[in-house]
């Protein structure tokens, strides 16, 4: 586990950066949101909360931070919060998948009634929306040739550990760790760095039933702006000559926990540590047919299979 601290020369890199994100009126995506400003970055953020997203636009002035209405679950609304950046600043460097949702009503109780449907909201928010953004975000980073482009995704600690009351919204979060991993290894070769960020507890509308008790438990929370870092600090990783303290560069593929104010990156020593959990015989043989499967010639798709 290595503990993940800002180098502050690097923050200048964000510059003139022009940056999309998803859920920016409130939370998480809010607090992100005037990070990237505050560095003299110009952002498209989208939502669905007008209200909150207009004033956000208001207090920071539209000239380096515009408010759209984004419904993340439909593709042409995203495409069009990606094309607003490309109309008004004819580049995106960063993107950042965080509109979320949690339902905190438990489908899976004894008590709730199998006669009625339940709804799988969290599956299309939280996991078909980063999808949406991964694909058109990749189209437009790629393009940006040597300097390559950075795309975030906001899981959960849900997204890799159990969650008790929260099934679908759990499913979704270890979905969009499933992007990064099904993604990165091809993204990487076009310069496109993703990294997937797992807040623990970070006091938002979106922990309301759990506040009190957590607290009263003394257990550690985060500031959405602790997170907002952990996103900014991806962001920016693989930009300017220093390094971020504790962080590997190339710093793509990679899991950073945010919990009690610290990022934290967990995915190298998953890797590191393989043949000890998996065994030496099972991680070997693992290893030769990953690089099968990533050898050139080698494709899911028969019409272009040549292995
Ligand atoms: N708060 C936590 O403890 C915590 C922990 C782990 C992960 N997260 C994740 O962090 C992200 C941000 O959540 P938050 O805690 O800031 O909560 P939040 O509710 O304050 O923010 C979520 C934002 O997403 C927006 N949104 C919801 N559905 C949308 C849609 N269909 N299209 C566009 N925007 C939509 C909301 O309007 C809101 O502004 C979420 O992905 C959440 O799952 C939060």
């Amino acid at each position: 586990m290595a503990h993940l601290s800002i180098n502050p020369d690097l923050l200048s890199t964000l510059k003139d950066k022009v940056v999309v994100l998803t859920g920016g009126a409130t939370g998480i995506g809010r607090s992100t949101v005037k990070l990237f400003y505050q560095h003299g970055a110009k952002i498209i953020f989208g939502d669905v909360a007008d209200v909150h997203g207009t004033s956000l636009e208001k207090e920071l002035g539209s000239e380096r931070a515009v408010f759209i209405h984004c419904d993340t679950t439909s593709y042409s609304s995203q495409l069009n919060l990606f094309k607003t950046a490309i109309q008004k600043w004819g580049r995106i460097d960063i993107a950042v998948a965080n509109a979320g949702i949690s339902l905190p009503a438990d489908p899976f109780s004894p008590d709730a009634d199998i006669e009625k449907e339940f709804s799988t909201a969290e599956i299309d928010v939280n996991l078909k929306g980063p999808l949406i953004t991964s694909r058109i975000g990749l189209h437009f980073l790629r393009k940006n040739g040597r300097e390559g482009g950075d795309l975030i995704l906001v899981s959960s600690i849900a997204g890799w550990k159990e969650c008790t009351g929260l099934v679908a919204y759990t499913a979704s979060k270890h979905g969009v760790v499933g992007i990064m991993r099904g993604l990165h290894l091809s993204a990487v070769k076009e310069g496109v760095r993703i990294n997937v960020i797992c807040p623990w507890m970070t006091k938002t509308g979106m922990v309301k039933g759990i506040e009190r008790g957590w607290k009263e438990q003394g257990l550690p929370e985060n500031e959405p702006e602790d997170v907002g870092k952990a996103i900014v600090l991806c962001a920016t990783a693989n930009r300017g000559d220093g390094k971020h303290k504790g962080a590997v560069t190339p710093f793509a593929g990679k899991i950073v926990w945010v919990a009690g104010g610290e990022s934290y990156e967990i995915e190298d020593n998953l890797q590191r540590l393989e043949p000890e959990w998996l065994g030496k015989e099972n991680a070997e043989v693992l290893k030769r047919g990953q690089d099968f499967l990533m050898a050139e010639g080698t494709s899911w798709d028969t019409a272009k299979a040549k292995n």
